[in-house]
């Protein structure tokens, strides 16, 4: 499954968790988006050629795309094909409809009613950290706030009776339009229920993005919305819980073009790579129309390059990267402790889950007095621990995760742990163990002063009052180790065919705003999908600022006048900048791009790879300033980033993947010139790749044409590049491309000859064989994104009856695909198949010997050539269906006829 989801980064125990590469999105079975090639009525095109075989999911006709999204019905004789609809004269192109999973957002730290603080900031003067990074503190403090400009947010709903969120919907409100598309109840499996109110009650993304973008002052916390004063569109597209299907969000994007807003923003995402992803090409359609579109770049950053995510990917769609809070917000619990009895002191701490401290006055405990042991309490605590259930047990953050510290205390008697942090600050982290009733974390300064008392022979006895009545005080913590660096989780572009991702960056890392009353008000959360609304509400300041809408040349600002970073990992910066494919343009300084009278006519450069180089660009630098300037260009390489770890693995290395002081040279004509007021000057870029580079490993390279002008502007435009062909690159993972069990959580792969017992056709979702029947499933490694991946269902006896109706594609003897693929824009990942013996076309494969040959197409590949595919054969099976039930069979045909 993709995680294509709300991107808010999870929360790992330790910094660098072992990078797997992220499922792709799973495909809804039967469900298709069908594009039309000319507007027709969508009623009357399912009637008449879908007619029976087919329900309609969305009506999906807009302006800006026309179709439908349909779910073909299960039983044999209804079937047809979404390859027969695709041949329709009205048919522009059918895409598999794929769902993604509801975020798994990390709430570091939530809020509630008890609120202790009262506002420092004076409404006039914004010092909000994540607005001083990025320069956005000066638009409020010239009265530039966005106002009359509508923002439109794709996600969740917002809690718009939020005091700080206008506390209404409706004309005049700060929430003023949108709708809800699906319901509480959605899980993206289900059927939406639309209604018109986007409220957000039982979720919190949306709510914390909307208060990123346009929070009111009357907060507690000093909250400052970027663009105060714009106006707010919500369209919901997850329900409480669950995934959302792409048509919806294709559907979304539509309504919110159509409404009239000036910018869309959805912080959602799932690996893909691929700019015509549908719903990305949807988005990069609604940029071409003129409304910017930001969507965040996705949290994979530790699956390494080429791991965009749509609709991020798409062609103009703005992809917004995450850089880490100058200061760490955390929203703490206060409690108190003693030492030997002494008077009480005060602390705060973050509850984490479970979090029963229901008035808990207990003596601590800890494993260890070592506060810089990475690994405190991953091993099962010795013999000679007492019974820890009089205690709370005191754990240092790191290495293993919350979960097995927890798991060890329990096991010694403990029903309380308190971890305390190994990095700045405090986060509510889960760790549901059996027999643990709360766990909560403590700053490591706390937790290192317990400790030295607990050395020293002290007593020291922690009260927890009840977290739903304590008081909440707001406390912010320097971030000296990564503030203002990429987050480690932001994910990397190109896309497969070598298009840059990510434009530029902001603040997503510990980021505080608004959150639904229902769910504390308030919380501090981490991710790009933080990042993306800042963007979103700099769009509209640019917008209101220099009186123009155009996406192209607002992106060519905030690119051009973005600063690049170094590149931080641990705590450390190495003696080069990030890599493009990493931060694009770098951090987006908004002012400056209000400001600039330099104006480029691209926002990035793609020198594409080896075999399709591009080396000679030209972009245009126009001075429309008052004065003449003089320019002087030059060459500023970011570090090279390898793909592979080796010239021998096929699989991207995880973060952090190798990097190099390998610069590319240009030759930029001409580097230094005057250019008058109002005129304009075309600049010819040349570019050499790096020399001594292992171009078998991959090597993104990239950098900046720094441009400095005579009048103090320093502007630079992002490049990048791949040394080496990705055609060469292998795609398809044969060696872990096998069959396995549909009920096998774990992919272990079956023996040859195993006979699979399928359900009766028709028969594959009907419970009553869920414990008799077992349907094979395909597992399919992708090293790398491909473009096609089909797979045909070889007959292997050859005098068995389906060899005689076996047709040859490529040199391989097949009966067809099985139901569902062939499978286009594939991102690298794992892709799955449960195979109910159902074809392609409709019919079913007969009972007999089978194996499964998967064919994925190389990047740039030509998809009509056999040999432009890496290939791989699962071992020989055997299928056999389970006899349909006489009166089931007998009631299904009876309602056919009636039909
Ligand atoms: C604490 O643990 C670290 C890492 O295991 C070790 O290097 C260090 O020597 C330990 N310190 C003490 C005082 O035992
Ligand atoms: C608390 O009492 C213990 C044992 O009596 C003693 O070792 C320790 O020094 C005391 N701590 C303080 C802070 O007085
Ligand atoms: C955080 O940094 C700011 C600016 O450098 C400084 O004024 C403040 O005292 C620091 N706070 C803490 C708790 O170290
Ligand atoms: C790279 O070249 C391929 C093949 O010509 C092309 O499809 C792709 O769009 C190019 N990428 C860029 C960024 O121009
Ligand atoms: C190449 O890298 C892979 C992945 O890190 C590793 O498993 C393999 O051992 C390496 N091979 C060589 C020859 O170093
Ligand atoms: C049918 O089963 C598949 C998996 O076996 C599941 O993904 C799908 O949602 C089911 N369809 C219906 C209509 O229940
Ligand atoms: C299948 O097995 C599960 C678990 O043993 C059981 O709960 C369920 O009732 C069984 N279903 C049928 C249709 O027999
Ligand atoms: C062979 O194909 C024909 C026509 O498509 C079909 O009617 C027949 O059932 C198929 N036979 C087998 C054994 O699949």
């Amino acid at each position: 499954m993709v995680r294509l989801d709300l991107v808010a980064a999870l929360l790992a125990a330790t910094t660098l968790a072992g990078a797997v590469a992220p499922n792709p999105p799973a495909i809804v079975p039967g469900a298709y988006i069908i594009e039309y090639a000319e507007d027709q009525d969508t009623h009357a095109f399912v009637a008449q050629e879908l007619g029976g075989k087919a329900s309609l999911r969305k009506d999906l006709r807009f302006k800006l795309f026309k179709g439908a999204s349909v779910q073909f019905t299960d039983t044999k004789n209804a079937e047809q094909t979404a390859a027969e609809v695709a041949k329709l004269p009205q048919v522009k192109k059918v895409y598999p409809v794929r769902r993604y999973p509801v975020p798994r957002h990390v709430v570091h730290s939530t809020g509630h009613a008890a609120a202790e603080s009262v506002a420092k900031r004076q409404a006039d003067s914004d010092t909000f950290s994540t607005h001083l990074m990025t320069q956005v503190n000066k638009f409020r403090d010239a009265g530039i706030t966005g106002k009359g400009i509508k923002i439109a947010v794709i996600d969740t709903g917002t809690d718009y009776l939020h005091p700080a969120l206008g506390g209404c919907f409706g004309p005049g409100c700060l929430v003023s339009y949108g709708t809800d598309l699906v319901g509480d109840d959605f899980t993206g499996e289900n059927t939406p229920k639309p209604d018109p109110d986007p409220l957000d009650t039982c979720n919190g993304h949306g709510t914390h993005v909307a208060g990123i973008i346009a929070a009111q002052t009357n907060n507690p916390y000093g909250i400052v919305g970027a663009a105060a004063d714009v106006t707010l569109g919500s369209y919901r597209v997850f329900g409480c819980s669950g995934d959302v299907g792409n048509d919806i969000l294709i559907a979304a994007y539509n309504m919110a073009y159509e409404d009239g807003s000036d910018i869309i923003t959805a912080s959602i995402g799932g690996s893909s790579g691929w700019s015509e992803d549908p719903w990305a090409a949807v988005v990069s359609r609604i940029v071409e129309s003129g409304v910017p579109c930001t969507v965040s770049a996705g949290n994979d950053g530790d699956a390494g390059v080429f791991f965009a995510s749509t609709a991020a990917d798409g062609r103009h769609v703005t992809a917004i990267a995450s850089v880490d809070n100058s200061v760490t917000p955390a929203l703490l619990t206060r409690a108190s402790y003693t030492v030997n009895g002494s008077a009480a002191s005060s602390f705060g701490y973050a509850a984490g889950e479970p979090a029963a401290w229901n008035n808990i006055s207990l003596p601590l405990w800890a494993v260890s007095f070592n506060t810089t042991d990475p690994a405190n309490g991953c091993d099962p605590y010795p013999d000679s621990t007492p019974d820890l259930s009089g205690h709370i047990v005191l754990v240092r953050r790191g290495t293993c995760t919350f979960v097995q510290k927890a798991t060890n205390a329990a096991a010694k008697g403990a029903k309380y742990v308190i971890f305390y942090n190994n990095v700045v600050g405090a986060s509510a982290v889960s760790a549901q163990v059996d027999g643990i009733e709360a766990t909560a974390m403590v700053t490591a300064d706390q937790g290192e002063a317990w400790i030295s008392a607990l050395q020293a022979g002290s007593e020291v006895v922690v009260s927890m009052p009840d977290p739903a009545t304590a008081g909440v005080f707001l406390e912010y913590f320097n971030d000296t180790a990564t503030a203002g660096f990429l987050s480690d989780y932001t994910s990397w572009g190109p896309t497969f065919e070598v298009e840059v991702k990510p434009q530029f960056a902001t603040p997503g890392g510990s980021v505080l705003s608004t959150f639904p009353r229902a769910l504390g008000s308030y919380a501090v959360l981490s991710g790009t999908s933080m990042a993306c609304p800042l963007a979103a509400a700099v769009y509209a300041l640019l917008m209101d600022a220099r009186g123009t809408k155009d996406p192209r040349t607002l992106e060519n600002l905030l690119s051009s006048t973005a600063h690049p970073n170094l590149f931080r990992l641990s705590g450390k910066s190495l003696p080069y900048l990030a890599p493009v494919p990493q931060q694009g343009a770098g951090l987006i300084q908004a002012w400056d791009a209000a400001q600039a009278t330099t104006l480029l006519s691209v926002s990035s450069l793609s020198f594409n790879d080896t075999d399709n180089f591009n080396p000679v660009q030209n972009f245009s630098l126009s001075n429309t300033g008052s004065k003449p300037v003089t320019y002087t260009l030059s060459n500023v390489g970011a570090a090279t980033a390898y793909t592979f770890a080796n010239d021998t693995t096929i699989v991207p290395a995880s973060f952090p993947n190798e990097l190099t002081g390998d610069f590319a040279t240009l030759a930029i004509e001409p580097s230094t010139f005057t250019l008058p007021a109002g005129h304009r000057q075309v600049i010819q870029v040349t570019a050499a790749a790096p020399k001594g580079v292992d171009t078998k490993r991959l090597p993104v390279y990239s950098g900046y044409v720094a441009i400095n002008g005579s009048d103090g502007s320093a502007l630079s435009l992002p490049y990048l590049g791949v040394a080496g062909s990705l055609h060469s690159a292998v795609v398809l993972d044969a060696g872990n491309t096998f069959l396995s069990r549909a009920s096998d959580n774990n992919n272990t792969p079956v023996r040859a000859d195993t006979t699979f017992l399928l359900p009766p056709p028709g028969f594959a979702n009907d419970t009553a064989y869920q414990n008799t029947t077992q349907q094979p499933k395909l597992v399919v490694s992708l090293t790398m994104g491909s473009a096609l991946v089909r797979v045909d269902v070889v007959p292997t006896g050859n005098c068995s009856t389906a060899a005689r109706n076996a047709t040859v594609v490529f040199g391989t003897r097949t009966l067809g695909q099985p139901d569902g693929l062939p499978s286009w824009w594939n991102p690298r990942g794992q892709l799955e198949y449960s195979w109910d013996g159902k074809l392609d076309d409709g019919s079913y494969a007969p009972p007999g010997a089978y194996k499964l040959a998967v064919k994925a197409l190389r990047i740039f590949g030509d998809a009509k050539d056999g040999s432009e595919y890496d290939a791989a054969e699962t071992v020989q099976f055997r299928i056999k269906y389970a006899p349909a039930p006489a009166k089931l069979a007998r009631s299904r045909s009876k309602s056919r006829r009636g039909r």
